[in-house]
C-alpha cells in the first residue's frame, strides 16, 4: 500500500506492508522509530521496530536515505504526532545508503546545494511537494481544456521557423562542424544538412497551433520550448514548458477572459487536490521570510495569496494607461526606477511590472495594446497604426506569466508587418496561406508553465520548479 492510503486507514487495524525511503531513525537499543516516506504524500508513516528480530546489524543499516520494505501491523499510535503507526514484524533493507556519504542529512540544506544534488532532491519534503504540484498542474491544464472542448495539438519541436522573430534559437544540425559543406558563394550549405534546410528547436508552438485552430476551432499545445537568450535570471530557463491555446473567432476580450478563468482554475485545482503540499509550502515560505528584512517580506502568506487571486478580478488596462500611471508614480518621480519612464514606446521592465502589480493595484494586471515596435509580427494592428492587440498578464512576485494577442488575420496587413520587421515571408508561406484561404479572427496566448508553478509553490527561483533546469552554462543531469 502507498503511505498516503495507509495514513487514511485510521481505526482499521490490519496487516500491512510498505516500501519507501527512510527520512530519519531515532530510538534506543531496544526500540527504533523510523519515519518512512514513499513519495505518495508529504507525510511520513512511523515504523516501530521493537524486539529481538531486529538485530543491531539490521538497525545500523536503516539510515537516512536507505530504502526499506516493512511488513507489520497497522495500529493506533501511542505517541503524539501521528494517528497510526506500523508495528514492524519484518524489515528488509532493499538499498542501504552509507550514512557518511549520503548528501541529504535530516537538517535544512540550501536550495543552491540541492540544485547540485538534483538527482536526489526529489527526496526532500520541499521538492517532493513541488513535483507533486507540478503534476497536479499538468493534469489541471489538460482537464480545463478538455472540458471546454479544446483539442491538444502536438506541434513540432524541430522546426525551421522562428515564431517570435527574436532570433533566440538553438540550431539543430548534424553537419560536421569541423568541416562544413559550402555553397559556391562560400556560405554554409544547409541543403546537405539532415533536414535539407536550416532547423532549430522551437521557441513556441503558436504558429502551428494557429493552423490547427483555423480548422479544429480551438486547440492547445503543451510542450517544451527552447530559448537561447543569455538571461541568467531567477525567471528564465533555456528549456521551459509552455501551454498555448489558440481559438478561432475569438478577439482579445475573449482571450483575456479565457486566460483569467484558466489561471484561476489551475490554482483552485491545487487547493482542492494538494492541500497537504500547499500547507507545507505555506509554512516553508513563512519560515524563509522570517529571516528577511521587513520590507522584503511578502504581504501575504502563500495560501492567502492564492486565495486572493481566486477572489479578485484581474485589473485590465492599456499600455498607454500603464505608462501614465508609471510616469506619475513616486519611484519614477524620485528616480528610483533603474529605467525611468518618459513616455510611449518604452518597454516595461520587471521593476515597472512589479510596481503596478504589487504596489499600485495589488492584484494581477492585464496590460493590452502595446506599441507595435516591442511586440511580435503576428499581432493584430489597431486602428491607430501604432499599437497592437497584445496582452501580457502580470502576477505578483512573478511578473509576466502569460503573453498573448489577437492575431493579424488580414493578409495585406500581416505581410506589411513582416516586411517592416524583416521576417522572411517565403519561409512562412504556409502561415500566410491560412490568411489567403478562409481566414478569420482568432486569438491565443502562451502560459509559462514554470512561472505558474513558481506562483503556486512560492518558490523564488525558476530552477527549483523544473526537475533538471537548463540555463546558460548548465545542462547537468
Ligand atoms: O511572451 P512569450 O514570448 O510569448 C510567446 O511565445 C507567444 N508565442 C505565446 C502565444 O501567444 N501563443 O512567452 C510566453 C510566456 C511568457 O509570458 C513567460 O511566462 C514564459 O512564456 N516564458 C519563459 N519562461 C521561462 N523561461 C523563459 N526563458 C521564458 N520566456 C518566456
Ligand atoms: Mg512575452
Amino acid at each position: 500500500m502507498k503511505i498516503k492510503e495507509i495514513l487514511s486507514e485510521e481505526g482499521k487495524e490490519q496487516k500491512i506492508s510498505a516500501k519507501g525511503w527512510v527520512r530519519t531513525r531515532r530510538g534506543s537499543k531496544h526500540v527504533s522509530f523510523i519515519a518512512l516516506n514513499d513519495g505518495s504524500t508529504i507525510n511520513n508513516i512511523q515504523i516501530v521496530a521493537e524486539g529481538d528480530s531486529f538485530n543491531e546489524e539490521l538497525i545500523k543499516q536503516i539510515t537516512t536515505g536507505s530504502c526499506i520494505s516493512v511488513d507489520g501491523e497497522l495500529v493506533t499510535s501511542k505517541g503524539s504526532g501521528q494517528a497510526v503507526e506500523i508495528l514492524a514484524n519484518k524489515i528488509e533493507v532493499l538499498g542501504a545508503a552509507d550514512a557518511e556519504e549520503y548528501p541529504l542529512q535530516p537538517k535544512k540544506h540550501s536550495l543552491e546545494f540541492l540544485r547540485e544534488k538534483a538527482h536526489l532532491r526529489f527526496r526532500t519534503n520541499t521538492f517532493s511537494a513541488i513535483f507533486r504540484l507540478r503534476h497536479a498542474l499538468t493534469f489541471a491544464v489538460h482537464k480545463f481544456f478538455n472540458d471546454k472542448g479544446f483539442f491538444n495539438l502536438h506541434t513540432p519541436i524541430i522546426t525551421g521557423a522562428d515564431a517570435e522573430g527574436a532570433g533566440e534559437m538553438f540550431q539543430v544540425t548534424n553537419l560536421d562542424l569541423e568541416n562544413l559543406p559550402k555553397t559556391s558563394d562560400g556560405k554554409i550549405d544547409f541543403e546537405s544538412d539532415f533536414f535539407g534546410s536550416k532547423t532549430n528547436l522551437t521557441v513556441s508552438g503558436q504558429l502551428e497551433a494557429e493552423l490547427g485552430a483555423l480548422a479544429l476551432g480551438q486547440v492547445y499545445t503543451f510542450g517544451p520550448t527552447f530559448r537561447a537568450e543569455n538571461s541568467n535570471t531567477s525567471r528564465h530557463l533555456s528549456e521551459f514548458w509552455m501551454i498555448e491555446p489558440e481559438v478561432a473567432f475569438a478577439d482579445l476580450e475573449t482571450n483575456m477572459d479565457l486566460a483569467e478563468e484558466f489561471l484561476k482554475y489551475c490554482i483552485q485545482y491545487c487547493i482542492t487536490h494538494n492541500a497537504d503540499d500547499l500547507q507545507f509550502l505555506d509554512k516553508r515560505m513563512g519560515d524563509e521570510e522570517r529571516n528577511l528584512k521587513k520590507e522584503e517580506r511578502s504581504e501575504m502568506g502563500l495560501l492567502e495569496r492564492l486565495q486572493f487571486v481566486l477572489e479578485n478580478d484581474f485589473v485590465r488596462l492599456t499600455y498607454r494607461e500603464a505608462i501614465d500611471v508609471l510616469r506619475n508614480s513616486k519611484p519614477n518621480k524620485k528616480k528610483k526606477f533603474k529605467y525611468l519612464i518618459d513616455g510611449f514606446g518604452a518597454d516595461l521592465q520587471s521593476e515597472h511590472e512589479r510596481y503596478l502589480v504589487e504596489k499600485k493595484y495589488k492584484k494581477p494586471v492585464i496590460i493590452t495594446d502595446y506599441p507595435k515596435g516591442i511586440k511580435a509580427f503576428y499581432m493584430r494592428m489597431n486602428e491607430d497604426n501604432e499599437t497592437v492587440r497584445a496582452m501580457d498578464i502580470l502576477f505578483p512576485t512573478i511578473g509576466e506569466i502569460i503573453g498573448g494577442s489577437q492575431r493579424e488575420e488580414r493578409l495585406d496587413k500581416l505581410q506589411a508587418r513582416m516586411e517592416e520587421m524583416d521576417v522572411d515571408q517565403e519561409e512562412l508561406w504556409w502561415y500566410l496561406e491560412t490568411r489567403k484561404f478562409g481566414t478569420c479572427k482568432h486569438a491565443g496566448f502562451g502560459l509559462g508553465f514554470e512561472r505558474l508553478i513558481m506562483f503556486v509553490t512560492g518558490m523564488k527561483n525558476i530552477r527549483d520548479v523544473i526537475p533538471f533546469p537548463r540555463t546558460p552554462q548548465n545542462a547537468a543531469f
